[in-house]
């Protein structure tokens, strides 16, 4: 399997979806419309709702309109990195290459389109058409649940920000790590699962692969931030250690970070075996993740 062609005609669904969903700019209020579309379509990786396609297809399945279910985790991610540059929070200006939202828009403007990209995810959810009730119900619950303040991304922002403060421990890292990143990788990957009529067994496994694969992500997001150039990223580098970030470098060191970065991805690796080849693309991913400069 060729990586590139493979991500490239799952992302072209994926950009597809988004395009159909988020409102054209020319709709009012335009400015709201403007600012969503502005940090959506600014070329990020798309490795979550590729991670949901990948994880439907290793069940054998290619389920008609995946990818409407998929850019719902677009949708989240987005707003967590618009919310993520804010000044109160992370106090970025540069994201996926350009000046983040509130550079180009406000402050009021970005908070704003975090949270309408926020609610629309939740509205596609809804009204997912090749979808029946139970299927839209648990996606729903999925997506709220990786979102939210008990083991999801808000709890662990929550951790990321108080963490600037307390003493760096392996503990406390995990728990930011699992929540902030984790939780929504997971879910992509047993969203696209349920999407596709998964079995207990067979979400469970999984539900294995993405937490690795979770962890993987986050473990090399901060070795990037310390060892590639903010023009490599499209992010500002050098930033955690600046704001005294727990991470990973800060407390294991490099070197054993990387070590463990490739234990994660192992351990996806044997999380896929009762796939067989239907979950190459979901191995192959996982080296992706962990492989790239970016
Ligand atoms: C960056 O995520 C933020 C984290 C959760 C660590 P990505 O590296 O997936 O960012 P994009 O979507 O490609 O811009
Ligand atoms: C952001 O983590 C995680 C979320 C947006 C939920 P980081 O703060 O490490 O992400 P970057 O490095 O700014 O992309
Ligand atoms: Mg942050
Ligand atoms: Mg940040
Ligand atoms: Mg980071």
């Amino acid at each position: 399997m060729i990586l590139k062609e493979y991500l490239a005609a799952r992302i072209a669904r994926v950009e597809a979806a988004l395009e159909r969903w988020v409102p054209a700019e020319t709709v009012p209020p335009q400015t709201i419309h403007r600012a969503m579309r502005y940090s959506l379509f600014a070329g990020g990786k798309r490795i979550r709702p590729v991670l949901c396609i990948g994880a439907a297809e290793a069940l054998g399945s290619t389920p008609h309109g995946i990818e409407d279910a998929a850019c719902t985790l677009e949708m989240i991610h987005t707003y967590s990195l618009i919310h993520d540059d804010l000044p109160a929070l992370d106090n970025d200006d540069l994201r996926r290459g350009r000046p983040t939202n509130h550079v180009v828009f406000g402050e009021a403007m970005a908070i704003l389109a975090g949270d309408s990209l926020l609610t629309l995810a939740f509205e596609v959810l809804g009204k997912l058409p090749r979808a029946d009730d139970i299927t839209r119900a648990r996606l729903v619950a999925e997506l709220a649940t990786a979102s939210g303040t008990v083991g999801g991304m808000i709890g662990g922002q929550v951790h990321d920000i108080e963490g600037e403060r307390q003493t760096p421990t392996a503990e406390l890292l995990e728990a930011i790590h699992r929540a902030k990143t984790g939780a929504l990788l997971r879910a992509s990957v047993r969203m696209g699962a349920i999407y596709a009529g998964a079995t207990p067994d067979q979400l469970d496994a999984l539900s294995r692969y993405g937490e690795h694969t979770g962890l993987a992500f986050q473990i090399v997001d901060d070795i990037l931030d310390v060892e590639e150039s903010s023009e490599t990223l499209g992010k500002t580098a050098g930033k955690d250690q600046a704001q005294q970030k727990i991470t990973f470098p800060a407390v294991y060191g490099l070197a054993q970070s990387k070590v463990m970065a490739e234990q994660e991805r192992l351990a996806a690796h044997r999380a896929l075996e009762p796939f067989g080849e239907a979950a190459a693309p979901l191995a192959e991913l996982a080296d992706f993740i962990v492989k790239r400069k970016a």
